[in-house]
């Protein structure tokens, strides 16, 4: 990461300013300023952001758990788990950096503080799933060791027992 020091903590809508926020994606910012504070309030998702010296929010993520059908999984991933129809899983709704910040190794970061809390919580996921936005978004999960599921390239899971182990 660069120089610059971020904290990242629990949004607080009523704390932090999210009117400043541009990572360039519209729904993206939008989502952080008008419906991420609804979402947070009726326990639909969770959002963490980070939080540079100046105060403004360098970057974002949302969690939520969720689950994942086990046939949808690939075989030589599914043939080693336990018959159940259904996988539990930790979903990351939304990672977006703002313009400012992009390229600086910002992103890594919030994904990497984003499987420690899905490896830390007291409920139990087997993998992270994301649904990228787009073909920039999937090269940047998959660049972190991602894998897309059959049929469905845009939508990537990463097994938590993997994270820290050589790909
Ligand atoms: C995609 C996004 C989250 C990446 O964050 P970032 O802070 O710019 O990326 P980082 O600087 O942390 O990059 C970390 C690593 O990922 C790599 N990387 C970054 N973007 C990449 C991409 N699109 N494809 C492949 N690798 C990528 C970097 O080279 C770096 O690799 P390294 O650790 O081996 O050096 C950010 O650019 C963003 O918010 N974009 C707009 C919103 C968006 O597309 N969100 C995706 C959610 S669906």
């Amino acid at each position: 990461m660069s120089q610059a020091s971020f904290k990242t903590v629990q949004l607080d809508t009523a704390q932090h300013d999210r009117s400043k926020f541009d990572c360039s994606s519209a729904p993206l910012n939008r989502y952080l300023r008008e419906q991420v504070g609804q979402d947070m309030r009726r326990s639909f998702a969770r959002c963490f952001v980070a939080v540079a010296a100046d105060g403004c929010i360098a970057g974002y993520y949302t969690l939520a758990s969720a689950s994942v059908l086990l046939a949808d999984l690939p075989d030589d991933v599914s043939k080693k788990l336990p018959l159940y129809p259904e996988v539990p899983t930790a979903r990351l709704g939304r990672l977006a950096i703002d313009r400012a910040y992009q390229g600086q190794g910002l992103g890594g970061a919030l994904l990497a503080d984003a499987l420690e809390r899905a490896i830390r919580s007291e409920v139990a996921s087997y993998a992270m799933v994301v649904d990228a936005k787009d073909e920039t978004a999937t090269e940047f999960y998959r660049h972190h060791s991602f894998i897309e599921f059959p049929g469905s390239p845009r939508r990537l899971f990463l097994p938590l027992a993997k994270v820290g182990k050589p790909a």
